[in-house]
C-alpha cells in the first residue's frame, strides 16, 4: 500500500493509498459519512458507504470523535468542489486511539483559551497557516544569506555580559557567577566577520520586557548579519534585498496560507513592486511626525504610534537613520560629519508594525568604544575581549539584528506577535 500525505495527493489519482492522520470534522446521515482527515499537511474528505467497506470500520467512523488519531486507505479521486480538489472514497478506518472531549471546537474561543491550549491550538488552520509561513520565511533568510556570501555562525545564549540596555537584562546562576541569557548575537558576530568576512547568526534572543504591547516578546528570534568593510550605506542595502526577498518568496509559495489568513496581498506586493524603500534621516522623520500631530519630544526614541504614522506616511517600508546618540546602544558609530548623531538605521515595516530591523555601523576606535562603554556605566573589563576586536585589526563594520516574529506577524498580517511563535513567552505568559 501507498502510504502518501494530504499535500501529494495529486500524484496518486486512482490509486489506492493510506493516509496517517486525525479526524479534524466529520457530518453523516444514513448510509453516508464524511470524514475530514487531517495529516498535518493539509485536509482531505474521505467518504465511506456502508455495505462498500468492512460493517466493522463503517462503525468506527460512527464513533471517531474530533482528533482521534486514525488510518485510513482509500481510493483518490480529483473532485474540484472538495476542499484542496481530491478525494477519497474510503475503504478501510481503523481508529488508533479515540479523543476524549476535544477542548477546541469550531465555534470561536477567546485568545486568552486558546493560548492555554496553545499545544492543542497548533492543530487548528491558522495556526497551522502561519507557522508554514514562518518556515518558508526561515528557509528563505538562510536561502538569501547563502546567496549572498554570508556564513552562519551560531552565537552563545549564556553571557557574561550585556549588549543592549541592562534594564531587559534576564540572569541566572551560573555555577557561582551571574551568566545573562543573551539579547543578541551582535558582539559575537562583530568578533565572526573579523574571522569570516560575511557572517549571520539566526537563534533565539531574551529581553526582561515589562512591556505589554503587542510588539514584545521576552523571547524570540532574531537572525543578526554583520559585514566586515561594511558601513551604514551595506547594512541598509543587505536589509533592503533581505527583506523584499522574504516578501517575495512568500507570495511565490505560501499564497494559500496567505488566503487562509485573509491576509491581503496588495500592501506585500507593493512592498517588491514600489522600488526602493524610502530612506530619511532622523531629523527628517521628526518634520513628518510634528507635522502629523506627534507629541513625541524631538531628541526622544519614537514610540509605537510615531512608527505607525511614518509607515502610513510611506505605505511602504522605510529606513530612518543617523539617530542621537543617546536613544541608542553603546557600540554605534558616530557619524563623523556630527558626533550626536550615531551611524544607526531602523527599518520600520508599514501598516502599523512598526521596527522589524534595528542595526548600523559599529565604533571601530578603541578610544571611542572605551569612552562610550563609560557613558554608558557598563563595565570596562567585561568589554575586554571585545575591546580586542580594536586592538587587532580594527576595521569598518556593520550589522543589524532582524526579529523573525514581528516579520511573520506583518507578513501575515496578525495582530500580535504572540500568533508568530509556536509557544510565545510574554511577560504574563510561560505556559504551556
Ligand atoms: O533593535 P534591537 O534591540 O537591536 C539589536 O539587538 C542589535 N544588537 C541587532 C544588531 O545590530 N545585530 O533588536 C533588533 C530587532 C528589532 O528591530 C525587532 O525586530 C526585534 O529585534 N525585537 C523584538 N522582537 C520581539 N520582541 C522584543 N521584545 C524585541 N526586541 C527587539
Ligand atoms: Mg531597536
Amino acid at each position: 500500500m501507498i502510504r502518501a500525505s494530504v499535500e501529494r495527493l495529486c500524484d496518486f489519482v486512482g490509486q489506492e493509498v493510506e493516509i496517517q492522520g486525525w479526524l479534524f470534522n466529520k457530518r453523516g446521515k444514513g448510509k453516508l459519512q464524511f470524514l475530514l482527515i487531517r495529516d498535518g499537511t493539509g485536509i482531505v474528505q474521505g467518504v465511506a458507504f456502508r455495505g462498500e467497506i468492512a460493517d466493522e470500520d463503517f462503525e468506527c467512523a460512527g464513533a471517531l470523535t474530533q482528533e482521534s488519531s486514525l488510518v485510513v486507505t482509500g481510493t483518490v479521486r480529483e473532485d474540484r468542489r472538495a476542499p484542496g480538489g481530491y478525494e477519497l472514497s474510503l475503504s478501510s478506518i481503523r481508529a488508533l486511539q479515540i479523543a476524549a472531549d476535544y477542548p477546541i471546537s469550531p465555534k470561536s474561543h477567546g485568545v486568552g483559551f486558546l493560548m492555554d491550549h496553545r499545544h492543542l491550538w497548533l492543530r487548528s488552520r491558522r495556526p497551522h497557516g502561519v507557522l508554514r509561513i514562518r518556515d518558508e520565511i526561515v528557509r528563505a533568510i538562510r536561502d538569501h544569506m547563502a546567496d549572498q556570501g554570508f556564513v552562519l555562525v551560531d552565537a552563545p545564549i549564556f553571557t557574561p555580559n550585556a549588549c543592549e540596555e541592562t534594564s531587559t537584562l534576564f540572569d541566572t546562576e551560573y555555577f557561582g557567577q551571574k551568566a545573562y541569557l543573551s539579547q543578541s548575537g551582535q558582539l559575537y558576530m562583530e568578533a565572526a566577520c573579523m574571522a569570516l568576512g560575511k557572517v549571520y547568526c539566526f537563534g533565539p534572543t531574551f529581553r526582561a520586557e515589562k512591556s505589554k504591547t503587542r510588539r514584545h516578546l521576552t523571547e524570540f528570534w532574531m537572525m543578526e548579519p554583520e559585514i566586515a568593510f561594511g558601513d551604514l550605506d551595506d547594512a541598509m542595502n543587505l536589509a533592503e534585498g533581505l527583506v523584499a526577498a522574504l516578501i517575495s518568496r512568500v507570495l511565490e509559495r505560501r499564497r494559500d496560507e496567505l488566503e487562509l489568513l485573509e491576509r491581503d496581498a496588495a500592501p506585500l506586493e507593493r512592498v517588491i513592486h514600489g522600488g526602493p524603500f524610502p530612506r530619511i534621516t532622523y531629523d527628517e522623520a521628526f518634520e513628518i511626525l510634528h507635522a502629523a500631530g506627534s507629541e513625541t519630544p524631538f531628541g526622544a526614541d519614537l514610540g509605537g504610534t510615531d512608527e505607525t504614522i511614518l509607515g502610513d506616511h510611506f505605505d511602504r517600508p522605510l529606513m530612518v537613520t543617523h539617530w542621537p546618540k543617546e536613544v541608542k546602544a553603546f557600540y554605534m558609530k558616530p557619524d563623523p560629519d556630527d558626533p550626536a548623531r550615531v551611524l544607526g538605521v531602523d527599518m520600520i515595516a508599514p501598516e502599523g508594525y512598526g521596527e522589524i530591523i534595528g542595526g548600523g555601523q559599529r565604533m571601530e576606535s578603541l578610544a571611542l568604544l572605551e569612552e562610550a562603554i563609560d557613558a554608558h556605566q557598563l563595565p570596562q573589563q567585561a568589554f575586554e575581549w571585545f575591546k580586542d576586536l580594536r586592538r587587532y585589526g580594527s576595521v569598518p563594520h556593520a550589522g543589524f539584528g532582524l526579529g523573525l516574529e514581528r516579520v511573520v506577524t506583518w507578513i501575515c498580517g496578525l495582530d500580535h506577535l504572540r500568533e508568530s511563535i509556536p509557544f510565545p513567552r510574554t511577560m504574563q505568559r510561560l505556559a504551556p
